[in-house]
């Protein structure tokens, strides 16, 4: 908490908010329903994921010497445990509001334990590696072209996402770091990367359509008209998900090889805020 929070600003407006009980509302960016409900979903298939890749690299931390490396997968356990701590919040949120989130967050469980019982740990590794260039590229997104930085979007939910698109910009490398630094190759990484890439897009998109079920928003044009820009458009979020995807696959990837540019300046991560976070969703339902 001593070091210097730049988002002081939106710390506050945040802060007010949730003093003053004003409830998340249901569609929270710009009253953009297929967006705000693409994030809902990523929060529902996301701490799962980050509990697999918690234990896959402390399993690996005890394999490695190299110190630096060791000194990288402890600040990726500590950032993915919060993470996961704050969307299960989150979540629990989202459950409220009558999204079907807890649902998906157990069917992920299932997916991620039946993986973990039949694959090795460089197979585990090479899972966490493509779901890290997932989440790096997604963050880089969101991060680069500002896409929570309308002025319709709620403050607690910009930081959430902030905060989280950061430390995953930060510690892309050490997942793939950890899998070569074990012997790690190729031919595994893209092998695990095509099959988890199939399992991955079906399990977000089941989420997404659910959710819109939910919501009797499935079959509205207007919903889909407003939101496939923010989707898959330049500025959408899946943009460099998609357009980073192949890049992958290129033989001698690294995540360093794809530049970060933090253009809002935000410095979130300095600080432990997950408590802070974890509050936001502690308002009434509306
Ligand atoms: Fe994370
Ligand atoms: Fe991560």
């Amino acid at each position: 908490m001593d070091e210097a929070v730049i988002n002081e600003r939106e710390r506050i407006a945040a802060l007010k908010l949730t003093n003053d009980k004003v409830p998340i509302r249901e569609w929270w960016f710009k009253d953009n329903a297929l967006l705000t409900f693409a994030f809902n979903t990523s929060s529902a298939t996301v701490p799962e994921g980050e509990r697999f890749i918690v234990r896959a690299v402390e399993e690996a931390r005890d394999l490695v010497s190299d110190s630096g490396l060791k000194k990288q997968a402890d600040i990726l356990i500590h950032e993915e445990t919060a993470h996961a701590l704050m969307h299960d919040a989150y979540n629990r949120y989202l459950d409220t509001q009558g999204f079907p989130a807890t649902k998906h967050v157990l069917e992920t469980k299932v997916l991620l334990l039946f993986f973990e019982r039949i694959f090795t740990l460089k197979m585990r590794l090479a899972t966490c590696m493509l779901i890290e260039h997932f989440t790096a590229t997604y963050s880089k997104q969101i991060i680069e072209v500002g896409v929570l930085e309308g002025e319709d979007t709620d403050e607690r939910m910009d930081r959430v996402w902030s905060w989280h698109c950061i430390e995953e910009m930060e510690h892309r490398s050490t997942a793939i770091d950890l899998y070569r630094a074990l012997g790690g190759g190729y031919f595994l990484r893209v092998l695990i990367s095509a099959f988890v890439s199939i399992a991955f897009l079906i399990a977000h998109v089941r989420c997404l359509i659910d959710f819109l079920v939910a919501k009797r928003l499935l079959f509205k044009w207007h919903v889909w008209q407003k939101g496939i820009p923010y989707l898959l458009g330049k500025k959408g979020v899946y943009y460099l998900v998609l357009k980073y995807w192949l890049f992958y696959f290129k033989p001698g990837f690294h995540p360093a090889q794809i530049p970060i540019e933090n253009r809002f300046n935000k410095q979130l991560h300095h600080y432990h805020i997950e408590d802070e976070l974890v509050g936001y969703f502690d308002v009434p339902v509306r």
